[in-house]
Protein backbone atom coordinates (compact mmCIF):
# COMPACT_ATOMS: atom_id res chain seq x y z
CA UNK A 1 0.00 0.00 0.00
CA UNK A 2 1.25 3.61 -1.06
CA UNK A 3 2.08 6.03 2.03
CA UNK A 4 1.26 9.54 1.15
CA UNK A 5 1.17 10.33 5.29
CA UNK A 6 3.72 10.93 7.87
CA UNK A 7 4.29 8.11 10.68
CA UNK A 8 5.83 9.38 13.61
CA UNK A 9 6.90 7.31 16.80
CA UNK A 10 7.59 8.01 20.30
CA UNK A 11 9.80 5.35 22.23
CA UNK A 12 11.07 5.66 25.50
CA UNK A 13 11.12 3.63 28.58
CA UNK A 14 7.93 4.34 30.71
CA UNK A 15 7.27 7.05 32.32
CA UNK A 16 9.30 8.82 30.50
CA UNK A 17 6.90 11.34 29.44
CA UNK A 18 6.00 9.82 25.85
CA UNK A 19 2.20 9.51 26.33
CA UNK A 20 1.98 13.13 27.72
CA UNK A 21 3.56 14.53 24.88
CA UNK A 22 2.27 12.23 21.94
CA UNK A 23 -1.47 13.96 22.78
CA UNK A 24 -0.03 18.19 23.25
CA UNK A 25 1.72 17.55 19.69
CA UNK A 26 -1.66 15.73 18.13
CA UNK A 27 -3.60 18.69 19.76
CA UNK A 28 -0.63 21.22 18.13
CA UNK A 29 -0.55 19.81 14.73
CA UNK A 30 -4.84 18.98 15.02
CA UNK A 31 -4.77 23.08 15.46
CA UNK A 32 -3.14 23.97 12.60
CA UNK A 33 -5.35 22.05 10.65
CA UNK A 34 -3.86 18.62 9.72
CA UNK A 35 -5.29 15.39 9.61
CA UNK A 36 -3.46 13.57 12.55
CA UNK A 37 -4.07 10.35 13.73
CA UNK A 38 -3.11 9.57 17.28
CA UNK A 39 -2.64 6.11 18.21
CA UNK A 40 -0.84 3.76 20.88
CA UNK A 41 0.64 0.18 21.11
CA UNK A 42 0.23 -2.36 22.33
CA UNK A 43 -3.77 -1.83 20.89
CA UNK A 44 -4.40 1.18 18.44
CA UNK A 45 -7.21 -1.08 17.08
CA UNK A 46 -10.14 -3.01 18.31
CA UNK A 47 -8.27 -6.49 18.81
CA UNK A 48 -4.83 -5.34 19.26
CA UNK A 49 -6.82 -3.41 22.40
CA UNK A 50 -7.66 -6.87 23.54
CA UNK A 51 -4.14 -8.03 22.95
CA UNK A 52 -2.92 -5.02 25.44
CA UNK A 53 -4.90 -6.30 28.24
CA UNK A 54 -3.45 -10.19 27.92
CA UNK A 55 0.11 -8.15 27.92
CA UNK A 56 -0.03 -5.06 30.75
CA UNK A 57 -1.85 -6.51 33.13
CA UNK A 58 -1.38 -9.27 35.49
CA UNK A 59 2.04 -11.07 37.06
CA UNK A 60 5.50 -9.89 35.64
CA UNK A 61 6.19 -13.66 34.92
CA UNK A 62 3.22 -14.53 33.26
CA UNK A 63 4.31 -14.99 29.74
CA UNK A 64 7.79 -15.83 28.65
CA UNK A 65 9.60 -13.48 26.49
CA UNK A 66 8.92 -15.40 23.04
CA UNK A 67 5.12 -15.61 23.61
CA UNK A 68 5.28 -11.35 24.69
CA UNK A 69 6.99 -11.11 21.01
CA UNK A 70 4.61 -13.20 19.74
CA UNK A 71 1.58 -11.34 21.61
CA UNK A 72 3.10 -8.05 20.86
CA UNK A 73 3.52 -9.02 17.28
CA UNK A 74 0.12 -9.64 16.47
CA UNK A 75 -1.42 -6.61 18.55
CA UNK A 76 0.93 -5.18 15.90
CA UNK A 77 0.00 -6.14 12.31
CA UNK A 78 -3.29 -5.80 13.59
CA UNK A 79 -2.97 -2.06 14.44
CA UNK A 80 -1.15 -1.61 11.11
CA UNK A 81 -3.40 -3.54 8.67
CA UNK A 82 -6.34 -1.59 10.51
CA UNK A 83 -5.19 1.81 11.50
CA UNK A 84 -1.71 3.05 10.47
CA UNK A 85 -1.31 2.00 6.80
CA UNK A 86 -5.14 3.02 5.88
CA UNK A 87 -4.56 6.74 7.86
CA UNK A 88 -1.25 7.09 6.02
CA UNK A 89 -2.74 6.27 2.18
CA UNK A 90 -4.93 9.24 3.13
CA UNK A 91 -2.19 11.18 4.21
CA UNK A 92 -2.57 11.71 7.69
CA UNK A 93 0.21 12.10 9.94
CA UNK A 94 -0.03 9.38 12.12
CA UNK A 95 1.69 9.57 15.80
CA UNK A 96 1.82 6.10 17.60
CA UNK A 97 3.09 6.33 21.11
CA UNK A 98 5.48 3.51 20.75
CA UNK A 99 5.74 0.48 18.01
CA UNK A 100 8.34 -2.15 16.79
CA UNK A 101 11.45 0.10 18.55
CA UNK A 102 9.61 -1.10 21.94
CA UNK A 103 9.92 -4.84 20.43
CA UNK A 104 13.33 -4.56 19.81
CA UNK A 105 14.63 -2.74 23.17
CA UNK A 106 12.10 -4.24 25.77
CA UNK A 107 12.20 -8.15 23.62
CA UNK A 108 15.35 -7.80 22.06
CA UNK A 109 17.22 -6.41 24.79
CA UNK A 110 16.33 -5.53 28.27
CA UNK A 111 13.67 -8.58 29.13
CA UNK A 112 15.70 -11.21 26.84
CA UNK A 113 18.48 -10.99 24.50
CA UNK A 114 16.62 -11.91 21.64
CA UNK A 115 17.20 -9.30 19.09
CA UNK A 116 17.53 -11.77 16.16
CA UNK A 117 14.07 -13.99 16.86
CA UNK A 118 12.52 -10.04 17.14
CA UNK A 119 14.21 -8.88 13.93
CA UNK A 120 12.97 -11.94 12.02
CA UNK A 121 9.35 -11.30 13.08
CA UNK A 122 9.47 -7.92 12.20
CA UNK A 123 10.86 -8.81 8.58
CA UNK A 124 7.78 -11.66 8.12
CA UNK A 125 5.09 -9.64 9.55
CA UNK A 126 5.17 -6.19 10.22
CA UNK A 127 8.50 -4.49 7.56
CA UNK A 128 7.47 -1.09 7.89
CA UNK A 129 9.06 1.50 9.62
CA UNK A 130 8.26 5.27 10.73
CA UNK A 131 9.59 8.40 9.40
CA UNK A 132 10.59 9.58 11.91
CA UNK A 133 11.28 8.65 15.74
CA UNK A 134 11.36 10.32 18.99
CA UNK A 135 13.46 8.67 22.19
CA UNK A 136 12.45 10.12 25.28
CA UNK A 137 15.66 9.62 27.83
CA UNK A 138 15.00 10.30 30.88
CA UNK A 139 16.62 8.96 34.30
CA UNK A 140 15.69 5.76 35.39
CA UNK A 141 14.29 6.56 39.06
CA UNK A 142 12.47 9.36 37.83
CA UNK A 143 11.02 7.29 34.83
CA UNK A 144 9.59 4.73 37.40
CA UNK A 145 8.33 7.16 39.93
CA UNK A 146 6.50 8.85 37.40
CA UNK A 147 4.88 5.80 35.83
CA UNK A 148 3.69 4.02 39.26
CA UNK A 149 2.34 7.53 40.56
CA UNK A 150 -0.14 7.13 37.26
CA UNK A 151 -1.56 4.11 39.30
CA UNK A 152 -3.01 3.25 35.97
CA UNK A 153 -3.75 -0.75 37.02
CA UNK A 154 -1.03 -1.47 33.55
CA UNK A 155 2.22 -1.65 35.65
CA UNK A 156 3.04 -5.17 34.87
CA UNK A 157 6.49 -3.82 33.29
CA UNK A 158 6.97 -1.22 35.84
CA UNK A 159 6.53 -2.92 38.34
CA UNK A 160 10.22 -5.10 36.92
CA UNK A 161 11.72 -2.54 38.63
CA UNK A 162 14.73 0.21 38.54
CA UNK A 163 17.78 -2.25 37.38
CA UNK A 164 15.14 -3.15 34.35
CA UNK A 165 14.42 0.46 33.77
CA UNK A 166 18.17 1.19 33.31
CA UNK A 167 18.70 -1.28 30.71
CA UNK A 168 15.88 -0.48 29.11
CA UNK A 169 17.45 3.19 28.84
CA UNK A 170 20.36 1.50 27.58
CA UNK A 171 18.87 -0.47 25.29
CA UNK A 172 17.30 2.62 23.86
CA UNK A 173 20.57 4.48 23.58
CA UNK A 174 21.57 1.37 21.23
CA UNK A 175 18.67 1.96 19.06
CA UNK A 176 19.49 5.76 18.67
CA UNK A 177 22.98 4.18 17.04
CA UNK A 178 21.35 1.56 15.09
CA UNK A 179 18.54 4.05 13.30
CA UNK A 180 20.35 6.89 13.27
CA UNK A 181 18.55 8.53 9.79
CA UNK A 182 15.12 8.25 11.70
CA UNK A 183 16.09 8.24 15.51
CA UNK A 184 16.47 11.48 17.93
CA UNK A 185 16.83 11.64 21.25
CA UNK A 186 14.67 13.92 23.49
CA UNK A 187 15.63 15.14 26.95
CA UNK A 188 12.15 14.07 29.35
CA UNK A 189 13.77 15.78 32.52
CA UNK A 190 12.11 19.10 31.89
CA UNK A 191 9.11 20.29 32.56
CA UNK A 192 5.91 19.58 30.29
CA UNK A 193 6.34 22.48 28.48
CA UNK A 194 9.91 22.23 28.02
CA UNK A 195 9.65 19.00 26.51
CA UNK A 196 6.50 19.75 24.61
CA UNK A 197 9.14 22.97 22.82
CA UNK A 198 12.04 20.42 22.30
CA UNK A 199 9.48 18.06 20.85
CA UNK A 200 8.25 20.63 18.38
CA UNK A 201 11.91 21.66 17.19
CA UNK A 202 12.32 18.29 16.71
CA UNK A 203 9.72 17.35 14.25
CA UNK A 204 9.28 21.16 12.66
CA UNK A 205 11.27 20.72 9.17
CA UNK A 206 10.39 16.76 9.25
CA UNK A 207 6.61 16.97 8.57
CA UNK A 208 5.44 17.13 4.92
P1 LIG B 1 4.88 7.44 29.38
O1 LIG B 1 3.82 7.49 28.34
O2 LIG B 1 6.25 7.62 28.79
O3 LIG B 1 4.82 6.23 30.24
P2 LIG B 1 3.40 9.62 30.62
O4 LIG B 1 3.33 10.69 29.57
O5 LIG B 1 2.19 8.78 30.81
O6 LIG B 1 4.68 8.69 30.34
O7 LIG B 1 3.86 10.30 31.97
C1 LIG B 1 3.94 9.56 33.18
C2 LIG B 1 3.48 10.45 34.35
O8 LIG B 1 4.39 11.54 34.50
C3 LIG B 1 2.10 11.08 34.13
O9 LIG B 1 1.43 11.12 35.37
C4 LIG B 1 2.41 12.48 33.63
O10 LIG B 1 1.41 13.40 33.97
C5 LIG B 1 3.73 12.79 34.32
N1 LIG B 1 4.61 13.61 33.48
C6 LIG B 1 4.76 13.56 32.13
N2 LIG B 1 5.68 14.43 31.71
C7 LIG B 1 6.15 15.07 32.81
C8 LIG B 1 7.13 16.10 33.02
N3 LIG B 1 7.83 16.63 32.01
N4 LIG B 1 7.36 16.48 34.29
C9 LIG B 1 6.68 15.92 35.32
N5 LIG B 1 5.73 14.97 35.19
C10 LIG B 1 5.47 14.53 33.96
P1 LIG C 1 2.60 1.60 27.43
O1 LIG C 1 1.15 1.62 27.60
O2 LIG C 1 3.16 2.50 26.39
O3 LIG C 1 3.30 1.90 28.81
P2 LIG C 1 3.85 3.25 29.41
O4 LIG C 1 2.80 4.32 29.20
O5 LIG C 1 4.08 2.90 30.84
O6 LIG C 1 5.12 3.59 28.71
O7 LIG C 1 3.09 0.12 27.10
C1 LIG C 1 2.80 -0.95 27.92
C2 LIG C 1 4.01 -1.73 28.28
O8 LIG C 1 4.34 -2.67 27.24
C3 LIG C 1 5.25 -0.91 28.51
O9 LIG C 1 5.83 -1.31 29.73
C4 LIG C 1 6.16 -1.30 27.37
C5 LIG C 1 5.72 -2.66 27.01
N1 LIG C 1 5.98 -3.01 25.58
C6 LIG C 1 6.84 -4.07 25.28
O10 LIG C 1 7.44 -4.68 26.16
N2 LIG C 1 7.05 -4.41 23.97
C7 LIG C 1 6.39 -3.77 22.95
O11 LIG C 1 6.58 -4.13 21.76
C8 LIG C 1 5.47 -2.70 23.28
C9 LIG C 1 4.74 -1.98 22.19
C10 LIG C 1 5.30 -2.36 24.61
Amino acid sequence: MKRNGFFLTFEGADGSGKSTQARRLAETLKSRGLDVVLTREPGGSAGAEEIRKLLVEGDPARWSAETEILLFTAARRDHLERTILPALARGAIVISDRFADSTRVYQGAARADLRQTVDKLHSLMISHEPDLTLVFDIDANTGLARGLARQSGEDRFEELGAGFQQKLRLGYQALLQDFPDRCVSIDGSGSIDQVADTVLNAVNGHLP
